[in-house]
C-alpha cells in the first residue's frame, strides 16, 4: 500500500549536535517515508535517538542521557521544527547535559519532559522493543501514560500531581513524619492516584481491541491484556494505603499504588514474557506499538511519527512484511534505518540519507 504525501508531516526537521558519533546533522522532512542508510557504527540510531529525544525527553537506548553525549563535549543538543495536530508550525528543543535535561516548547521552557509527548508525539520499533514484553513493568506503564498523555489532555496534570504525591509520601516515611503528616500524604496520593488509575484503564478498554486485532494480523494468534492497578482488587486505593502504612513505615517507601501498575500481556497459552522466540516477542510488542496508534489514527486522526530502527532484526522476510503491511495502515510518518536502501519495504521513500561516520547527506 502506497502513504499519501498530501498528509502532515509531524517533524519537518531536525539538528543534532554532538549525539554520540554525531558532531553535527541537519535533516529535512518534506514526505511522509524516510530511509536512512549506511553501515554498522555509522550513527543511523543515534539519529533516531536524537528524534526519539526531542519528543520524549530520554534516550531509547540508556537510562543516563549522558553517555549519548558525544565524548569531548558537554552537551548534547536537538531542534527540531514540528506541525502539530491542528496544523500549527513551532520549534522543539531538548538539551542534555550529563545531569540534567532540559526542553523548551514554542520558545517558552517546557513544565516537565513529559509535556514533549504532547508537543511531538512519537513511538518506536526498535531492536530493544521486545523489552516493553519481557522485562518489568516501568516500560509498559510509560507505554500507557504515554498514550493517555497524547488523547487526553487533563492526564498530564494528574500524573504530575500524582508522582509529586509518591516522592513527598516517601520522603514523609524516611523521617518518620506523625500519623497526621501521613494522612495528609495519603489524601493527595489517593485523590491523584486515582484520577491516574481511571484514566489508563479506560484507555486500556479502548485500545484493546486494536491491540488484539494487530496481533491476530502479526502473530495469528490471540492475545488479552489486563491492567493491574498496582493495589488490591476491589479494595479502594486509601483503606489498601492505609492498611499498607505499618509496612511502608518499615520500608520507608510505599509499596502499593498507580506507581506499581501493570499491563499484563498474555498470549494464546503462556504470559508473553515467557514466550520463548525473541521473533514473536518483537512482533508481540510491535501488536501493542501499532495498534496503539491505529486507535490513535482512527479515534482522533492523530499520527504520531513512528521510527522503525533496523525493522527486519530478528524477523524473517515474511514476518518483516506483516510488519511493514501493518505500518503502512497507519498513514503516518515513518522514518527508518537499513543497512542498504531496501527501497522495496514501504515503496519508495520520500528522502533517502546516506550516513557515514556520523556525517549525514541526502542522497
Ligand atoms: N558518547 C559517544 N561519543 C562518541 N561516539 C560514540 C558515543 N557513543 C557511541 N559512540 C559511537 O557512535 C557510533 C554509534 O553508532 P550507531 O548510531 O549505533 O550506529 P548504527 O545504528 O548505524 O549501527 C558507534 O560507532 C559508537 O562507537
Ligand atoms: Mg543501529
Amino acid at each position: 500500500m502506497r502513504l499519501s504525501r498530501t498528509d502532515t508531516v509531524a517533524l519537518r526537521s531536525i539538528q543534532i549536535n554532538d549525539l554520540r558519533c554525531i558532531l553535527h546533522a541537519q535533516l529535512e522532512f518534506s514526505g511522509q517515508i524516510t530511509l536512512i542508510h549506511g553501515a554498522n557504527g555509522s550513527g543511523k540510531s543515534s539519529l533516531l535517538e536524537g528524534i526519539y529525544l526531542l519528543g520524549r525527553g530520554r534516550s531509547f537506548r540508556t537510562t543516563h542521557l549522558g553517555t549519548a553525549i558525544r565524548r569531548g563535549a558537554q552537551l548534547l543538543r536537538v531542534v527540531g521544527s514540528v506541525t502539530s495536530e491542528a496544523g500549527r508550525s513551532f520549534a522543539v528543543g531538548v538539551e542534555g547535559r550529563s545531569r540534567q535535561t532540559t526542553a523548551r516548547i514554542a520558545g517558552e521552557p517546557a513544565s516537565s519532559l513529559a509535556a514533549l509527548s504532547t508537543a511531538f508525539p512519537v513511538q518506536i520499533i526498535e531492536p530493544g522493543v521486545h523489552k516493553l514484553i519481557d522485562e518489568g513493568p516501568v516500560r509498559r506503564r510509560r507505554y500507557l501514560d504515554w498514550g493517555v498523555f497524547h488523547v487526553e489532555q487533563p492526564f498530564l496534570a494528574h500524573w504530575q500531581r500524582f508522582h509529586r504525591a509518591v516522592k513527598q509520601r516517601n520522603a514523609a516515611l524516611r523521617a518518620q513524619a506523625d500519623d497526621s503528616e501521613l494522612d495528609a500524604w495519603d489524601l493527595e496520593f489517593t485523590v491523584a492516584g486515582e484520577a491516574v488509575s481511571r484514566a489508563r484503564q479506560a484507555y486500556l478498554d479502548e485500545i484493546r481491541p486494536f491491540i488484539v486485532g494487530a496481533a491476530a494480523r502479526l502473530l495469528g494468534e490471540p492475545v488479552d491484556l489486563a491492567y493491574s492497578p498496582g493495589w488490591p482488587p476491589g479494595q479502594a486505593l486509601a483503606a489498601a494505603l492505609g492498611e499498607g502504612r505499618p509496612r511502608d513505615r518499615r520500608r520507608k517507601t510505599t509499596l502499593l499504588g498507580p506507581h506499581r501498575a501493570d499491563l499484563v500481556v498474555q498470549s494464546a497459552h503462556s504470559l508473553a514474557r515467557e514466550v520463548v522466540s525473541r521473533g514473536q516477542q518483537k512482533l508481540l510488542a510491535s501488536a501493542l506499538v501499532l495498534g496503539q496508534l491505529g486507535y490513535h489514527a482512527e479515534r482522533f486522526d492523530m499520527r504520531p511519527t513512528l521510527l522503525l530502527d533496523d525493522p527486519a532484526a530478528e524477523l524473517d522476510s515474511h514476518r518483516l512484511q506483516l510488519l511493514i503491511d501493518e505500518v503502512s495502515r497507519l498513514q503516518a510518518q515513518v522514518i527508518m534505518t537499513a543497512l542498504r536502501p531496501e527501497k522495496a519495504l514501504l515503496g519508495a521513500p520520500d528522502q533517502v540519507f546516506h550516513v557515514e561516520h556520523g556525517g549525514v547527506t541526502r542522497v
